[in-house]
């Protein structure tokens, strides 16, 4: 049998559209369109990403902060296409893995605080699943704490810990014993631990969704408090490890902490094998893995995969060859000056957090009478609407992908591979700078997108039109109708199609918007 993979991509070419509405995931695809991210990628190399008509796009995204040593990374693909070649074997699971070994010891190095013990995940969420049974395993507990707002991953444990309603709602009930505390709050946390029935509390160093970053000092009396009334202290650093912010473990910069548990994964793949390892106090390890006959009492079929092993020895070298954790703090800190100068002239930004290469541009209300006035009816049409305005012509103007923080906040998020260069800061600085000063021209380009996105948002709900119960919203309804100020074939909504009719641009199914609405 023939398997021809250039073959089979190139005969399928520009399919990818209609093969994910067809057998994959319908609604995606229509959110993709309406924000016109439906590109069609078909190379990568580092923090860039090609098109099938070959524009170049710099990723800001880089997979979700999965690309921390750039995408195909020559090492990190040589080290994989030889574990292949070598023929070496992989999942034999009644053996020992040398490689397994191998890396356990490197991150034993890395991170050190005598977490003497790796267990191997396949993603993030296996990695908190883990964890929460760890915590449960070791005290003999049942609850675990974690933040308002957090993100530990989306399988049942994990999503019992997600701070974010937007997440959980529609998959209840969720599993018991689970309680949140409110961010950076220690007062919070101390009165939920003096309860007495603390497993341990899971916590961000910063916060992925929305960027939150702790006060200096929170971490590290934090773990006190947790070893003071018998709790495990378990930091996810899922999305901040690997050199993100600018140290191997964001915890690096923090003083003090003492963590029971570490949970890394995305950066360690090499953006390429899924790979995960949860760090582990002996104390803590010992009390799970018990006896002999708990040997392997937590574990999962893929765990230890050979090829998740490479990606992971590889992505290591990577980091140190190219001191990415300091080529983060330096282009982070490029960017956050670069942000932070905009603030005085761009009404709409408010603050900048920033960590090394994990960036947050919060928006809020502006000063001036007609930009508050239009931040007020977009806000109340959809508060998740306002910020499309950045990312769309970062996207459709200048190819950058950036994406939003999160649900129902005006954050634009920054997680590009840890490679950027100084030429990348400063084409994302520019061309951001120029996008600003779009979005502060009312009536303008940038906010006619603003009202396709919200009519066809809409549409994709099954309204009809806006609710009116508010005078914001019925300021929002007359915006909805009112003209047009974007010339034909403006580059903010050529790319944006019509989901209703998705072969025709927004701007040339405009009228059809304006009759149903106005
Ligand atoms: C902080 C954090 N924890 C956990 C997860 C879940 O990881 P995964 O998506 O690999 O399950 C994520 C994913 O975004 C994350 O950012």
């Amino acid at each position: 049998m023939v398997f021809d993979l250039a073959n089979i991509l190139e005969k399928n070419r520009g399919q990818a559209d209609s093969l994910h509405r067809a057998h994959v995931n319908p609604k995606w695809m229509q959110a993709l369109k309406l924000i016109g991210f439906d590109r069609e990628y078909v190379r990568a190399q580092s923090q860039y990403l090609w098109d099938t008509q070959g524009n170049r796009y710099l990723d800001m995204i880089g997979g979700y902060a999965v690309c921390n040593v750039g995408r195909n990374h020559p090492l990190v693909c040589k080290a994989l296409t030889d574990f292949l070649a070598s023929q070496a074997p992989s999942m034999v699971h009644f053996d020992a893995p040398l490689l397994a070994g191998i890396l356990a010891r490197q991150l034993k190095g890395r991170v050190g605080r005598d977490l003497d013990r790796v267990f191997f995940t396949n993603s993030g969420t296996e990695g908190i699943e883990a964890a929460i049974k760890f915590c449960r395993c070791a005290t003999g507990k049942p609850t675990l704490l974690y933040e308002s707002g957090s993100f530990h991953g989306l399988s049942t444990g994990s999503l019992a810990m997600n701070g974010c309603a937007s997440f959980r709602d529609g998959f209840e009930p969720h599993p018991l014993h689970f309680r949140a505390v409110a961010f950076n709050d220690l007062a919070a946390l101390e009165r939920e631990l003096a309860r007495g029935d603390v497993a341990g509390f899971v916590v961000e160093p910063i916060q992925g969704k929305g960027v939150n970053v702790h006060s200096y000092g929170f971490l590290a009396e934090a773990s006190r408090l947790c070893h003071k009334h018998g709790a495990l202290f378990v930091v996810d650093e899922i999305q901040t490890g690997i050199g993100r912010t600018g140290s191997f473990l964001a915890i690096d910069q923090e003083g003090a902490v003492e963590p029971d548990m570490v949970v890394l994964s995305k950066g360690l793949s090499g953006g390429h094998v899924p790979v995960g390892a949860v760090l582990c106090r002996t104390v803590v390890w010992e009390k799970v893995f018990s006896r002999l006959d708990r040997a392997v009492v937590h574990s999962s079929t893929f765990h230890m995969g050979g090829l998740a092993m490479v990606a992971g020895l590889a992505t290591l070298a990577v980091y140190d060859d190219e001191q990415l954790g300091d080529r983060s703090t330096q282009m982070g800190a490029l960017l956050r000056n670069g942000l932070e100068a905009m603030i005085p002239r761009f009404e709409f930004i408010r603050s900048i957090r920033q960590r090394g290469l994990m960036i947050g541009i919060e928006f809020g209300k502006p000063s001036s009478l007609t930009l508050r006035t239009a931040w007020r009816i977009t806000n109340a049409l959809d508060d998740n609407l306002f910020i499309q305005a950045v990312t769309i012509p970062l996207m459709n103007e200048h190819r950058i992908l950036s994406q939003v923080a999160g649900h129902s906040m005006s954050v634009l998020k920054l997680t590009p591979p840890l490679t950027i260069s100084l030429d990348d800061v400063q084409h994302f600085l520019a061309s951001f700078e120029r996008v600003m000063v779009g979005l502060h021209r009312l009536p303008g380009p940038a906010w006619d997108a603003l009202r396709h996105i919200a009519v066809n948002a809409l549409r994709a709900r099954g309204e009809s039109a806006p609710r009116n119960d508010t005078s914001d919203q019925r300021e929002a309804v007359e915006w909805l109708g009112a003209p047009l100020s974007a010339k034909d074939g403006d580059e903010n909504i050529r790319h944006l199609r019509d989901p209703a009719e998705p072969s025709k641009p927004l701007n040339e199914s405009r009228q059809g918007h304006q009759n149903h609405h106005g």
